[in-house]
Parts: structure tokens; C-alpha cells; sequence
């Protein structure tokens, strides 16, 4: 007999004389002559309710079939006397595929996020963690299909690399030196006898790639691993984190942050729409106020401010900030939840930096002092998508190089790009975690990730 998947037998249209399901226990109750099973697959967030009878040969192994136990059951679907739920199932056999000792640590008390990264082996078998990874799964399922319905081409980039895109120095180096013989040349670290020949790291970013791909294939982006050693244990980085990054031929910082915000709304939709179940549980157990936040997100537009007049709107807001609001300086995460939280109480997306403060790659406003770059905060997370429109004069980009302190040699195969048919071309990245955070309510980074590496931290 074939397995049906509970989510399968709780929407059957009819009662069904034979059915098989196999899952663990999540509790178990007994009475004077039978027992009750609360069986979930993970299929779906609810368990399936299974009778078995004290009259059944196999009431022998109910003693076996405790919390945490794998079970596999045939019998009968049947509609349920108890409230609530509409199918159950009568058991006409019952096996325990795998006992579970006695201290399994999902027990039917709830457990705190902290005890349950613990067991991060584990919580996927726990409700929350069930219904954030089936919305993980779904939301890079609906990633896939806005681009691909666009006709976007999805390019794998590669992890291991030489530049440090961000140049921001948050590099993970990849080496096979030996740690304990690192061959020296003139006192410094002689890199041709490493792996590639060459110092290489794991990639900060697909974007320098995505951008030869996109000045070939027109439409493209990219869906992967990114790594940061940034030494900031807050609750919105991780050091490994996914990344979507699309990369636009022909299009201006107008166009991205158009591409960026329908993008966003239409992955809420998707999941507003596919994962009703999980986000009602979410609205009931983790964030009260979300289903109705995310509606309004995807209803409304976002708002645009230019960066100039942000920093205006926080130094006159009268709040007290940890740290101080200057032209010139990045914006804080306080800040930035201040705009979007505070004053809009909405998406907001920040534009036209101060070259100072960003990458050499962004392209130089008229004004000489901005580039044509973008962020996207939203409530409670501050920013989740980075973006720019990419230099594409190739003087105004060696010069870039220059002020950043970056070798143009090394980037011979970047400035090609603008030397044989150069065009205008934009692309941002949206971290996909951050995006989980948003459609799930979930406040930590840590808990999205199935199994998260953070400063010091790297266990499973
Ligand atoms: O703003 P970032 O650094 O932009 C880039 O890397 C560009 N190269 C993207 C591009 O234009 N193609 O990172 C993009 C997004 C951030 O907005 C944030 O959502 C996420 O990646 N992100 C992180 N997410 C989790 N943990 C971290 N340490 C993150 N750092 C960035
Ligand atoms: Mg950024």
C-alpha cells in the first residue's frame, strides 16, 4: 500500500476503507480499552488522530509507541467524533518502526527558542519549526517562479572567489595551507603555493558575477550561500545567509527599486496565499499583529526618500539615538526602524547615498557626492533589500577603484564588461532570511536558518 502524506488524508474528499500513514508521535493518550495517537508527518502543521483498539493484535506495541517514536499505521479514514478535526483513522495495524528513549527533548511542554537551537537536530519535528521551514520551502519556491515567469535566466555563481565584493573586509579565507607550515615569502604569506595559487574566499556576493551574466543574458539572478565574517551577533545576522540577487540589463535605479518592491509584495502574496495555515499560527503564537501587517504590505506602495531628506527627518524627529544622525554616516539599524517603523509605519526605500559610505561599483549621481543607491526597510527588521544602479563608465569607475584603494588589475575582467558594449544596468540582493523574518514574524535570524552559523557558534 502507498503511503499518504497527513496533509493528503486531512483534505480527502471521502471516508477510505485502507489507508497507510507513517510519522512520529506526538502524544499519546490511553483509555480503559483503546489508545489515541496524535501522529504528524510533517507534511502538514496538524497531526492525524489514530484509534487503536485494545482488541487489535497490535495493542501489544502501544507501550512502545511514545512521544518521539516513528509509527507506521494502515486502517481505515473515517470521519472524527472529536471536535476540531474532521478525519481520523481506525487503526487496523500498527507498527513502531523506531522507539524513542525516554528523555526526548520534545516532550509536549512548549520549549524556548534558546533550549530548541539546542537541538536544532530536533525542532524541525516541533510545530513552529514545521511551519517555518515549510514556508522556507515555499518562499524560495515563489523566488523562483516570480523570475522565471519574467523570463529571468537563474545563474549559479561561485562560492569560492578572489574579490571581496562588498569591500567591506568580511572575508572567510579558504586555504589548504597547513596551518602549522604556512610557506613564507619575504615575511609575508606566499599564496602561489595555496589550493588556487592565489588568496580566495568565500563569496560575500554573486553580484560581480550576476553582472556578466546580466550584460550577456539581459535578464538574470542569482539564488545562493553567502558568507560573513562580520563579528555582529545581533538578531538579523548570520554568517551564512542566502541571498537572491537579480541583475537587470538596461535599467536604471528607477527600475530596481520598482523590480525590488514588486518582488517583495509578491512573495507576501504568495505566502499570505500558499501558507495560510502556517501563518495563522504564526498571527496566533509568535507576532499578533501579522497577517494584518502583511496585508497592508502588500496593498500599499512603499514609500521612496532620498537619503539627504531621511537624514533630516531623523535629526529632526526629537528622538534620542544610541548613535548620532550625520549626513555622511550610515544609517543605524535604529534609524532605519525609526522610518520605517515610526515616521512612514511602512516599507520604506532609501536612495542616493553618499559615495563614501558604499561600494566602488555603484554609479556616480550627476550631484558628484551621491551614487545610485538603494535600501529597502521594513517594520521590525530595518533593511532587507540592498541595491544599485552599477557604474558603467569605465573613467568614472577606474577612479572608483582608485579612491577605494582597490587594485584595477585585479577587476580586469570586471571593467571588460565596460569596454565591450557597456550599458546601464542596476540589481540589488534581498537577503532571504531577513525576507523569512518578514512573512513569519520570527524575531530571530537563528531561527529561520535550519542550522545557523553565527560568531562562535557552528554545531550540527
Ligand atoms: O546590502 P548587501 O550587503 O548588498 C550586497 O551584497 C549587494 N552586492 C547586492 C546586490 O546589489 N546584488 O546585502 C544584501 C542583503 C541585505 O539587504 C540583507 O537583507 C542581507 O543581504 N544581508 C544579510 N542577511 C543576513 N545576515 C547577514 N550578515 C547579512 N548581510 C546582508
Ligand atoms: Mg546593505
Amino acid at each position: 500500500m502507498q503511503r499518504t502524506l497527513i496533509k493528503h488524508a486531512h483534505s480527502s474528499s471521502s471516508a477510505l476503507e485502507s489507508i497507510l500513514i507513517q510519522g512520529w508521535v506526538r502524544t499519546r493518550r490511553d483509555a480503559k480499552s483503546f489508545s489515541f495517537l496524535e501522529v504528524n508527518d510533517g507534511s502538514c502543521l496538524e497531526n492525524l488522530q489514530v484509534v487503536v483498539d485494545g482488541s487489535l493484535p497490535d495493542y501489544a506495541n502501544i507501550e512502545r509507541a511514545t512521544t518521539g517514536a516513528s509509527v507506521s499505521v494502515t486502517g481505515k479514514l473515517v470521519e472524527s467524533q472529536g471536535k476540531g478535526q474532521s478525519w481520523e483513522v481506525i487503526a487496523g495495524s500498527l507498527t513502531v518502526v523506531g522507539e524513542s528513549e525516554s528523555d526526548y527533548p520534545l516532550q509536549k511542554k512548549g520549549h524556548s527558542l534558546e533550549f530548541l537551537r539546542e537541538v536544532a537536530h530536533l525542532r524541525p519535528r516541533s510545530n513552529l519549526f514545521g511551519c517555518i521551514f515549510r514556508v522556507r520551502s515555499r518562499v524560495a519556491y515563489a523566488i523562483h517562479k516570480f523570475f522565471q515567469d519574467q523570463d529571468f535566466v537563474y545563474v549559479h555563481t561561485p562560492i569560492v572567489t578572489a574579490s571581496d565584493c562588498e569591500g567591506a573586509g568580511e572575508l572567510f579565507r579558504v586555504t589548504t595551507l597547513d596551518m602549522q607550515d604556512i610557506p613564507l615569502q619575504e615575511g609575508a604569506v606566499n599564496y602561489s603555493k595555496d589550493f588556487f595559487g592565489r588568496p580566495t574566499y568565500l563569496t560575500v556576493s554573486g553580484q560581480l558575477e550576476a553582472e556578466v551574466f546580466a550584460t550577456a543574458l539581459s535578464n538574470i539572478y542569482t539564488f545562493g550561500p553567502t558568507f560573513r565574517a562580520e563579528d555582529s551577533n545581533t538578531s538579523r545576522h548570520a554568517s551564512e545567509f542566502w541571498m537572491i540577487e537579480p541583475e537587470v540589463a538596461f535599467c536604471d535605479l528607477d527600475g530596481d527599486m520598482d523590480l525590488a518592491e514588486s518582488f517583495v509584495k509578491y512573495l507576501i502574496k504568495d505566502t499570505l496565499e500558499q501558507c495560510s495555515a502556517e501563518l495563522e499560527f504564526f498571527n496566533r503564537f509568535v507576532d499578533k499583529g501579522l497577517v494584518e501587517r502583511l496585508n497592508v504590505i502588500a496593498e500599499r506602495p512603499f514609500v521612496r526618500v532620498g537619503y539627504t531628506e531621511a537624514v533630516q527627518l531623523l535629526q529632526e524627529s526629537g528622538q534620542s539615538f544610541e548613535f548620532p544622525v550625520e549626513y555622511g554616516a550610515n544609517l543605524q539599524s535604529e534609524h532605519e526602524r525609526y522610518l520605517t517603523e515610526v515616521h512612514f509605519q511602512c516599507p520604506v526605500t532609501v536612495y542616493n547615498y553618499p559615495k563614501e559610505i558604499k561600494p566602488f561599483y555603484m554609479r556616480l549621481n550627476d550631484d558628484g557626492k551621491t551614487v545610485a543607491a538603494m535600501d529597502l526597510l521594513v517594520p521590525g527588521i530595518g533593511e532587507i533589500v540592498g541595491g544599485s544602479q552599477r557604474e558603467e563608465r569605465l573613467d568614472i569607475l577606474d577612479a572608483n577603484f582608485d579612491n577605494h584603494g582597490i587594485s584595477k588589475k585585479d577587476y580586469w575582467w570586471y571593467r571588460d564588461l565596460r569596454r565591450y558594449g557597456s550599458v546601464p544596468h542596476s540589481g540589488f540582493g534581498l537577503g532571504f532570511e531577513r525576507m523569512l523574518m518578514l512573512v513569519t514574524g520570527v524575531a530571530n535570524i537563528r531561527d529561520v536558518i535550519p542550522f545557523a552559523r553565527t560568531p562562535g557558534s557552528a554545531e550540527f
